[in-house]
């Protein structure tokens, strides 16, 4: 039985139960993180602290920095408890506004945050990774803050919905005429020879593997330009990725059915793939 972790205890997942008052219910009142695990060792967890504390700081839900420091602890005594301390696992933790006759403003202060936190066996599906996969492009139709991870995710549904009917993988999405981000990824193409990825700005998630990526592409000397690429540059792309946390780089090699380039993945997405591989199995210090 799966042992996941709800407002302070450790529990059989069947007795972990939400009340339907609940605002991250009712209203999609709340933030989450999703984090790597190798080897019973977090990647990158003071990123993923960060992200979180800034966005539950950004809803105004009373979960302070240290709180969401504490959730470290929380997660990898989910993953020991799961048995999943050897290979690959995800931990996935939500912070909601909490339990409240439902009113569009806040609850009366006080009013306790619920906290929920679950891990899985993650299985690396290294033939996407390897070969590639399919994209459409699809209208960004999310709010104003999607640099907050809250679980208010019905764009990324439907977009990801609209990929899988045409089996694709993901979804590029596309505002104003440019690529914003995927549906649950950072994306990246090489245009004219040129690394390009969409700026930091309220219209996309600050992703952490985005992050690593732009600091790998600094230290093997590739030249990124973070502009946003347009949908005229889109179909003449040479190469395009799409990156995250269960996502690493994944080559897109055909988007709304062509291909993208030569139809494989690229030189400069082999490199970095290859390069955040690298950070991420030495930084969590698996043998592999
Ligand atoms: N999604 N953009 C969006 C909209 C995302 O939902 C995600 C991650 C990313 C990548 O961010 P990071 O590198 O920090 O994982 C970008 C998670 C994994 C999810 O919803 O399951």
């Amino acid at each position: 039985m799966t042992t996941v972790y709800l407002n302070g205890e450790y529990l059989p997942k069947d007795r972990a139960l939400i009340s339907p008052d609940d605002r991250g219910f009712i209203f999609g009142d709340a933030i989450y993180e999703v984090v790597r695990v190798i080897d019973g060792r977090i990647f990158e967890w003071d990123a993923h602290e960060r992200r979180m504390a800034r966005g539950l700081d950004g809803l105004r839900i009373a979960f302070g920095a240290r709180d969401v420091a504490a959730l470290r602890g929380v997660c990898e005594r989910l993953v020991r408890d799961n048995g999943l301390s050897d290979g690959e696992a995800t931990v996935y933790a939500q912070v909601s506004r909490g339990t409240a006759p439902r009113t569009h403003h806040f609850p009366p202060a006080g009013t306790a945050p619920t906290v929920y936190a679950f891990a899985t066996r993650f299985i690396v599906p290294r033939e996407l990774r390897e070969k590639g996969g399919k994209a459409i492009t699809f209208p960004d139709l999310r709010w104003a803050r999607c640099d907050l991870k809250t679980v208010n995710l019905l764009g990324p549904v439907l977009a990801r919905q609209a990929a899988a009917e045409a089996g694709a993988y993901e979804a590029i999405l596309l505002r104003d005429g440019v690529v914003t981000e995927g549906a649950a990824t950072n994306a990246f193409a090489v245009v004219g020879g040129v690394l390009r990825t969409s700026p930091l700005s309220n219209y996309i998630l600050p992703g952490i593997t985005r992050r690593v990526l732009v600091e790998l592409v600094a230290e093997l000397g590739i030249t990124i330009v973070e502009e946003p690429v347009t949908h005229l540059e889109l179909p003449h792309a040479d190469e395009l990725f799409v990156c995250g946390t269960t996502t690493d780089v994944t080559p897109i090699v055909m988007l709304d059915g062509r291909p993208v380039g030569n139809g494989k993945p690229g030189a400069t997405t082999k490199k970095l793939q290859e390069a955040l591989s690298a950070r991420m199995y030495a930084a969590v210090g698996a043998a592999r």
